[in-house]
């Protein structure tokens, strides 16, 4: 299944932004893991698979992404078919429950996260990630609100995680609501030491 042209586009804007702001900040892998956490449908599979591998030099790339929603996990994994990505049908605040998934994951990428549907929820789900890092890894987030983004941040290094960078993505599609926008905010975290 092939993206609307409003999502490849999107995915052009965030593969820029990606290489530009987290590339820098990963290190170079012979093979790398990345977790993609409330993924929903996952737009974003083939674009991180790309950019990490190319800017890891990882000869192999792979992602698992987790979701509550069946019908998005099974979009995701029609899409991806090709991409030998794994889709787990799992509470993201349960995964450390998970024994298959292990932990030592190069990326935790949150696209979208929800902080304000939910806090409690989202400081499980943040900190469920930040676990599953390994000590050079990177937390990935990108936000649509600019208020949501910054109740994010300080979530997140509540729980000691530190702030590489912060960006305002200034091409970012506008959406239905008012300051609303597609990956308006990037981040990058590291886990606490
Ligand atoms: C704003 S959407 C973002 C989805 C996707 N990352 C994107 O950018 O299109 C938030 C997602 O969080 C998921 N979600 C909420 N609570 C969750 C949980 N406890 N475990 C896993 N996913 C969860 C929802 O099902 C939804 O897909």
């Amino acid at each position: 299944m092939s993206l609307s042209p409003d999502i490849a586009e999107d995915m052009i804007r965030l593969e820029a932004l990606l290489r530009g702001h987290v590339a820098p900040h990963l290190k170079t892998k012979a093979d790398a893991r990345i977790l993609d956490l409330a993924c929903g449908r996952c737009d974003e599979a083939e674009t991180l698979i790309k950019v990490v591998g190319q800017e890891a030099k990882a000869d192999k790339v792979k992602l698992i992404g987790a979701d509550i929603r069946i019908r998005e996990i099974l979009q995701a994994r029609e899409r991806t078919e090709k991409l030998g990505a794994e889709f787990l049908l799992e509470d993201a605040t349960k995964l450390t429950q998970h024994k298959q998934l292990g932990d030592e994951f190069d990326m935790v990428f949150l696209r979208h996260q929800n902080y304000w549907n939910g806090p409690e929820v989202w400081k499980k789900i943040f900190d469920t990630g930040l676990a599953k890092l390994n000590d050079d890894g990177l937390m990935v987030i990108t936000s649509y609100f600019d208020k949501e983004h910054q109740l994010a941040l300080e979530a997140l290094q509540k729980l000691g995680a530190k702030v590489v960078l912060s960006k305002r993505n200034e091409v970012s599609r506008g959406l239905d609501s008012p300051g609303k926008s597609v990956d308006r905010w990037l981040a990058v975290l590291k886990k606490p030491v």
